[in-house]
């Protein structure tokens, strides 16, 4: 991590007052009593906003936050996508070209373009993204003198809750770069929980511990509510006794804080994204489609248990 994002985690944000007052608003949008969201599929009124995270590249983040994201949608949640990634996987995955990627999140972090103003339709009903360019490579630099650089992301999600009210998404996901930079400090000051995708291969646990210690300063100083939503093992493959031991220790040091459901290793799921299209639009019956619906249902049942407690 550069020693300028150090000096970011070290603020305290207690020091900034405006801080808490913008950054505090999507959190605190009143929130339903969970026996009124029946069942699975019924909208919250308030969003829960999640960021996708693990500095170790290509373990399942952008394939998740497509795939899970497109599965809540089908059991009618009001999900977006926020595309914090210079690379724009997500915004390829979804179909959108580069070209068709007027307004991104480049434009909403430099508050050129309001977060609403950035979100265009994807072609899942109820699924709406806010498409990345390779733009945002240049983000660091163009924000490093602002003051509330880290916050740009917070500020942008407290605008338009509060112009919304409440009730357009349920769910909000962003999708980092495998990096802890600064564009992942945005996501994780902004979002109220980390889910972490880990691949199940040898090296899986490598770098988690930079992971959590990251969150846990996030926490002490920029965002205190913020928490781990869970851990989902990925690309697991049965013909493998290492997918099965990786599983196991896993498990061991995380316990309940990884999803029972676990997204097989799956052609499908990786083809999906060359046809711009989440593997449930791909091919609904596939192994890993199958998968990532289990996981939407796990969700929304912790979900709503955490919110019972
Ligand atoms: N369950 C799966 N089965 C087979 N292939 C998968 C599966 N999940 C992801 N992949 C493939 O693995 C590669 C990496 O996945 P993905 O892009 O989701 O990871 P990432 O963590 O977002 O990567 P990055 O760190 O570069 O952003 C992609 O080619 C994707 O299609
Ligand atoms: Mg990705």
């Amino acid at each position: 991590m550069s020693q300028d994002l150090s000096k970011d985690l070290s603020h305290n944000s207690s020091q900034n007052p405006s801080h808490n007052a913008s950054h505090n608003a999507p959190h605190n949008a009143p929130q339903q009593n969970s026996s009124d969201s029946a069942d699975l599929g019924t909208a919250i009124s308030a969003p829960r906003i999640m960021c996708l995270a693990n500095q170790k590249g290509g373990v399942g983040k952008t394939t998740t936050a497509i795939n899970l994201g497109t599965a809540l949608a089908a059991i009618g949640e009001k999900v977006l996508l926020i595309d914090l990634d210079p690379q724009g996987n997500a915004s390829t995955g979804l179909g959108i070209d580069r070209a068709a990627r007027k307004t991104t999140s480049f434009e909403m972090l430099l508050g050129e373009a309001s977060l609403a103003e950035a979100i265009c339709d994807t072609a899942v009903p109820g699924f709406q993204l806010v498409p990345a360019s390779m733009d945002l490579l240049g983000v660091e630099v163009e924000l490093s003198d602002h003051e509330r650089r880290i916050h740009r992301l917070a500020d942008a999600l407290a605008e338009m809750l509060q112009q919304d009210g409440t009730s357009r998404f349920s769910y909000i996901f962003i999708d980092c770069p495998p990096s802890l930079n600064m564009l992942t400090l945005n996501a994780m000051v902004a979002a109220q929980s980390v889910l972490v995708p880990l691949q199940c291969e040898f090296f899986a646990l490598e770098g988690l511990s930079q992971l959590l210690r990251t969150i846990e300063q996030v926490k002490a100083s920029l965002n205190p509510t913020l928490d781990i939503q869970g851990i989902i093992l990925t690309m697991y493959d049965a013909r493998n006794n290492l997918s099965a031991q990786v599983d196991a220790d896993v498990r061991s040091h995380f316990d309940s804080l990884v999803y029972e459901t676990v997204i097989p290793r799956n052609v499908r799921i990786s083809e999906a994204p060359s046809f711009g299209k989440p593997a449930l639009l791909y091919d609904h019956k596939c192994a890993g489609s199958l998968a990532y619906m289990q996981l939407a249902g796990e969700l929304v049942r912790r979900e709503r248990n955490r919110k019972e407690i």
